[in-house]
This record gives structure tokens, C-alpha cells and sequence, in this order.
């Protein structure tokens, strides 16, 4: 276990804000997990690649991250990954070893641990559709637990352990089931066309995808999406069509024995219509190719991505009666 204090916390989220923490605390193993020094150090904060974190202030507290690096066990097609590990690595270390499931998520920053608590998802598939169980430790008691998928009560990027009172359990270990059998997901249209592409390919295509729509950590940070896709009743979605024949059509959202069907909009469209697309406040801006993406145009702080961020939600339920709410987790 390594413990840094007063650390810049600037590498550690991938908008890079400049916030330090008061201690930082880096977990390598579950050696580390049995010695749990956590329970005296309350507040704590649980942080995996900070790809969906902004900060707005110094944390005066304890942040807690597991060691980034590649632990993976295999029992038959389940694969048990540590949850500090990078998800991209994860994504290519199952097609190394003729595993399949993961490749639509490839190049999604965070870790495997952070695609649990997120359930992250893109290009048709979501981390819930393999995920078989969740391992947690919880930080005030110690003690262990193993969720079932169901018990994690995964929902559009969220997961139990976003559920109010549940934030002390830090996630250890994933299990996904997959298949030794190559099925590809070309749900997402512009996927469309590759029903030939190997699983490799595949994952590279959706990897040239992503970075064409989402700024290179690289070269600016920012949270991936920022906002969730709004979800809205069936009069909401029927005025906005009237009123906006090209809005792209929402993903309908139906549940076991129950008649009502929502809508899931898309919060890149309305912020785009919306004219944000392109412009900043401060040294937060849009991304010029995405409006769902905020971005650090330099040197940003967490409250000029709020202003801006909270400028958007304004206009947004101004213009067309919709709430926004971001995906970003904001300390
Ligand atoms: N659109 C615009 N203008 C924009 C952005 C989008 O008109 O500036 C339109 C697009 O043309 C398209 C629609 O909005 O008709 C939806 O856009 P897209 O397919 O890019 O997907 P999204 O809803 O914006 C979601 C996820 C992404 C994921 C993609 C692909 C959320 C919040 N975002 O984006 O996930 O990669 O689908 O599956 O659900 C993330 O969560 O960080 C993330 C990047």
C-alpha cells in the first residue's frame, strides 16, 4: 500500500483540475484490502481513473484508488478482473485469450472497477450485459461482500453502488461471462457495415469511432459525456417531435408488465440545437465535434466547468423543457 500526502490530484482526473487531496491512498492488493486502515480516516473518497470526476475544490480527506495494473483470472468463460484495472486493457487482454463480449466497449477511459459502479456503455452494449458479479469491500466495517448483476441493480450508467448510503463500498473484483464464441454487436447504425470484421477489427473500429467524437486526453481533458441522456414521458417526446421534426429518434424504453414507455433523447443533439456546440465560458468550452462533451481548454478549474455545465442545463430546460443532469460525478 503506498500513502502520499497533500497530493495534487491534477494526473489523477482526466479533466486536469488542479485540486490536491489530503492524503491519497493506493491499494495493490487484496494483501492491502485485509490490512483496511480505512475506517478511522473517514470522509473517504473512492476514485478509479477519475474519467467521470470533476473537482471543484481541495479534498480534505482520504482519496482511495486501487493500483492501476492487469490482474485477470479465467474459470471457463468467466473472467474475475481486479477493479483497478485499466477497462481498455481488459477489453484486449479477453481478445488476446479468444474472449468475446467486451470489444463494443473498447476505449472507454476508467477502470474496470469505475465501468461496474458506471455501467458504462456505448455503441449498443452496456458493462451490466456480462457482468455476473460485483466483489465490494466496504470501508467503514471491512467486511466483504459479492453482489449478484441483480443485486447491483444496474441501470443507463448507474449502479447500486451510486445509491445514496452505499458510497463506502469500495469495488475489488468484476466477473464478466463471456463467450469463446464471436458474435458481433453491430447494433449502433454506423457499425453497420462491418458484419465481416474480426472482433480486433471491430475493436479498432470503435476505437477510431470514439476518438473521433471525443477530445485525445491527451491533447484536452475532459469527462467523456458530461450530461446522461434525458429521459422523458411520451407527451414530452410527442411535443418535441412536433416541434423538432429532425431530432434524432430517441431509444423507447420499455419495462416488463408495464404499458408506460419513456424515451431516451439525445442531450448531444438538444445542447447542439440548443447553439453550444463550439463555444466556452471561462476556460471550459464544448466540444466543437460533440456537444454532449465538455472540455479544459487550459488550465480550467472545476467551478468554470460548473458555470458552464449549469449555463447549458438552464438554456436546455429554457428551450425545450428538458432537465439535464451530468453524468460527470461532481466533488
Ligand atoms: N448529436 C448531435 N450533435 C452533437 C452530438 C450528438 O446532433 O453535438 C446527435 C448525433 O448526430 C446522434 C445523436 O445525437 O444523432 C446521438 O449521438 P451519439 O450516437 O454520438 O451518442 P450519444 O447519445 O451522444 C452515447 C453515450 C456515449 C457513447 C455513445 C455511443 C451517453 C451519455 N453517452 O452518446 O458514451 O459512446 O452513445 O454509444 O449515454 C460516455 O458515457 O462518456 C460516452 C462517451
Amino acid at each position: 500500500m503506498k500513502v502520499y500526502r497533500n497530493v495534487p490530484l491534477k494526473e489523477f482526473n482526466t479533466f486536469g483540475i488542479a485540486a490536491r487531496a489530503r492524503r491519497l491512498v493506493v491499494i495493490e492488493d487484496d494483501v492491502d484490502l485485509a490490512l483496511s486502515p480505512f475506517a478511522a480516516n473517514h470522509p473517504s473518497l473512492i476514485l478509479g481513473a477519475g474519467s467521470d470526476t470533476v473537482f471543484t475544490h481541495d479534498y480534505n480527506g482520504m482519496v482511495i484508488m486501487l493500483e492501476q495494473k492487469t490482474l485477470v483470472t479465467v474459470d471457463g468463460c468467466n473472467v474475475r478482473a481486479w477493479a483497478g484495472m485499466r477497462m481498455d486493457d481488459l477489453v484486449q487482454w479477453t481478445l488476446d485469450n479468444g474472449l468475446y463480449g467486451l470489444e463494443n466497449l473498447s476505449a472507454i477511459p476508467g477502470t474496470v472497477g469505475a465501468a461496474a459502479v458506471q455501467n458504462v456503455g456505448a455503441y449498443g452494449v452496456e458493462a451490466k450485459d456480462s457482468i455476473v458479479s460485483v466483489e465490494t469491500i466496504s470501508l467503514g466495517s471491512s467486511k466483504r461482500h459479492r453482489y449478484t448483476g441483480d443485486e447491483c441493480h444496474f441501470a443507463y450508467r448507474t449502479s447500486r453502488f451510486k445509491e445514496p448510503g452505499n458510497g463506502d463500498e469500495l469495488v475489488v473484483w468484476v466477473t464478466f461471462a463471456l463467450s469463446r464464441e464471436y458474435v458481433p454487436n453491430l447494433s449502433y447504425t454506423a457499425l453497420e457495415g462491418l458484419p465481416h470484421a474480426t472482433a480486433q477489427e471491430l475493436r479498432e473500429a470503435i476505437t477510431d469511432l470514439r476518438w473521433q467524437k471525443l477530445p485525445r486526453p491527451e491533447e484536452h481533458g475532459s469527462a467523456g459525456s458530461f450530461f446522461k441522456n434525458p429521459v422523458v414521458d411520451e407527451a414530452t417526446y410527442q411535443r418535441l417531435k412536433a416541434e423538432h421534426p429532425d431530432m434524432p429518434a430517441p431509444h423507447a424504453i420499455t419495462q416488463p408488465h408495464c404499458p408506460i414507455v419513456t424515451y431516451k433523447l439525445s442531450a448531444g443533439w438538444l445542447i447542439d440545437c440548443a447553439g453550444w456546440k463550439g463555444k466556452t465560458m471561462g476556460r471550459a468550452g464544448v466540444w466543437p465535434k460533440n456537444a454532449l462533451v465538455l472540455y479544459n481548454t487550459g488550465g480550467c478549474t472545476g467551478e468554470e466547468v460548473m458555470a458552464l455545465a449549469k449555463a447549458i442545463q438552464d438554456d436546455v430546460t429554457a428551450k425545450f423543457g428538458v432537465t439535464l443532469q451530468p453524468e460527470a460525478i461532481i466533488i
